[in-house]
């Protein structure tokens, strides 16, 4: 049985959702686990990429900001005799967890995992009715309160930008009005009034809710600040032969990824922000020929690998660079990321 969103598998009796780890045999690929080395695995959720890492002999340190993954991995921490360490933090501060002689690996497995899509208390799913949350660290500011107070300016911004949905200010004003009779408190609550402003047409795909639903977990769990971030942390953290391997689901993450392996090429570029050309170190070497996304037969069996893609590259011995946000050319989102979690 496929759960509503198609990110995870429940067993035969409908049990509690397994997360199928996506790109398993190209990640371990990429990273060259061997006895010896160490690897951070930034984002535990199940444990899939820690576990083959283990397997391979790696020492492994793994993250995850929700409190819930943490719980569930103190078994697997348990069963692999010091091998493996698990921390409760997000992955933006990595490079604080690294060896003094640097890492060998680390990998970034964006997103969220299907055991918090499938809870409904989590408020990750308009599928499922529960209150309106998605704050994969369980602290900070939730998804109720950015819709309930957030400016309708920034409503339309995050709308716009994150879920890329072009009725937007329709959306958000539709929000000021309803929020000013009654809070937004659950899940089907917004998804409701979503699908009376703009209703499904035959031809869409996608349920109406599912762009709107997407902005507000990015935005709530400032997961492209953290992308960014973790990045150059990666950079900081890698010694030299050290491999960074990059999984996104989403058009504006695998960006971000790209330009910043391609800032970091040596390649001569300019930007909007810096015109003239201008030479640069080569930081990170690619590993195989660019871009890896998931197979035909990878995606039949688990529709969460279709938008996946893997980046990766090889730290050299290059002195890091500064981290300079304005490499990706985002959007000012800053001062409504000061009310994000
Ligand atoms: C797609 S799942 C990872 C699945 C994992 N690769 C596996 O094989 O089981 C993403 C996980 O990363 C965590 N996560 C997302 N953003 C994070 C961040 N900024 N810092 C730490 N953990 C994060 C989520 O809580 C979630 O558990």
């Amino acid at each position: 049985m496929v759960t509503d969103l198609g990110t995870g598998i429940a067993d035969a009796e409908g049990g509690p959702v397994r997360h199928i780890p996506v790109l398993l045999h190209e990640v371990v690929e990429a990273l060259a686990p061997q006895p010896g080395k160490v690897i951070l695995d930034g984002t535990f959720g199940a444990g899939g990429y820690s576990t083959a890492l283990l397997d391979a002999g790696a020492n492994v340190i793994a993250l995850d900001r929700d409190p819930t993954a943490i719980a569930a991995g103190q078994a697997l921490v348990a069963s692999r005799n010091g091998l493996l360490s698990l921390h409760h933090t997000r992955f933006s501060a990595l490079d604080s967890f690294a060896p003094e002689a640097g890492l060998d690996g680390v990998v970034l497995d964006i997103g969220v995992s299907s055991m918090q899509i499938d809870e409904a208390e989590r408020g990750f799913s308009f599928q499922k009715n529960g209150p309106l949350d998605m704050r994969m660290s369980v602290s900070g500011p939730s998804a109720a309160d950015v819709v309930n107070r957030a400016k309708v300016g920034d409503l339309i911004r995050i709308f716009g930008f994150l879920g890329e949905e072009k009725q937007a200010g329709r959306i958000a004003r539709a929000i000021e009005k309803r929020r000013a009779e009654q809070p937004f408190q659950t899940t089907r609550d917004l998804a409701g009034l979503i699908e009376i402003v703009t209703p499904r047409k035959a031809k869409d795909k996608i349920h109406p809710a599912t762009r709107v639903f997407q902005a507000l977990r990015i935005f709530v769990n400032d997961e492209l600040g953290e992308l960014a971030q973790a990045l150059f942390a990666a950079e900081r953290a890698l010694k030299p032969g050290g491999r960074l391997v990059v999984v996104t689901f989403h058009s504006l993450e695998d960006r971000i990824v790209k330009k910043f392996f391609s800032d970091r090429s040596g390649k001569a570029s300019g930007s909007r922000h810096m015109p003239v050309a201008v030479e640069k170190p080569v930081i990170f070497a690619p590993v195989g020929k660019g871009m890896v996304a998931a197979s035909e037969e990878e995606a039949q069996l688990n529709p969460r690998a279709r938008s996946a893609k893997l980046r990766a590259g090889i730290r050299t011995d290059a002195a890091a660079m500064k981290a300079d946000f304005s490499i990706f050319d985002l959007p000012d989102l800053a001062e409504i990321e000061r009310m994000g979690g």
